[in-house]
């Protein structure tokens, strides 16, 4: 059976294929190319989309229901939904600087760099401590009935980008960085 754990865990492999993409356009920048801002802004959209709007709000549902049955890794759980709230604001922040850039603002390229490299860190270091703790964790608490009343309650959208039909928004991203072989080699999540 396709579990809630397994569509999470497909997403967290996805958000770090569009983060390794993100700093391998930080990487031209370092060498002091060009970086196709465009599709850095797509990606972030997506993130911002998918990841914020729907993947995070899915996993404080899951967090929420385990609060309310167990104080097993309660701080670490709480931690989590904290990182969602300041992921939020920092997808927010990178989106408008990338905007920004396209709009023809002139911002200083070491800043620049910093920004996008703190924001793959936050992300990747969220990622890894729900796929290395609270995820195995929850697989083991949840009975086989919490996980139907999950799937009963829980908010199911179509992924607009990884998902069967991609969307008209996502195509060139698509295009860029999810059609192209290598990129799951790159990504440093197994499947
Ligand atoms: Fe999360
Ligand atoms: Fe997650």
């Amino acid at each position: 059976m396709y579990t809630i754990i397994d569509s999470l865990h497909a997403d967290h492999i996805n958000f770090s294929r569009l983060l390794g993409a993100l700093e391998r356009q930080v990487e031209t920048l370092k060498e002091g190319g060009m970086p196709d801002f465009e599709i850095m802004l797509d990606t972030v959209d997506y993130l911002q989309n998918y990841a914020d709007l729907y993947h995070h709000p899915r996993e404080d549902l899951i967090f929420r229901f385990h609060l309310e049955r167990s104080d097993v890794a309660r701080d670490e759980v709480n931690e989590l939904r904290r990182q969602h709230r300041a992921l939020w604001e920092s997808t927010n922040r990178v989106r408008l600087a990338i905007d920004g850039i396209l709009h023809g603002d002139i911002v200083q390229r070491d800043l620049f760099i910093e920004q996008i490299s703190a924001y793959v860190t936050q992300q990747l270091d969220h990622l890894n401590a729900e796929e290395g703790y609270i995820l195995p964790l929850l697989r083991q608490l949840f009975e086989a009935q919490d996980w139907e009343q999950l799937n009963r309650s829980l908010p199911f959208r179509a992924d607009p980008l990884f998902g069967p039909t991609v969307d008209q928004q996502y195509r060139a991203l698509y295009t860029r960085i999810v059609n192209v072989p290598d990129a799951v080699a790159e990504s440093g999540l197994g499947a």
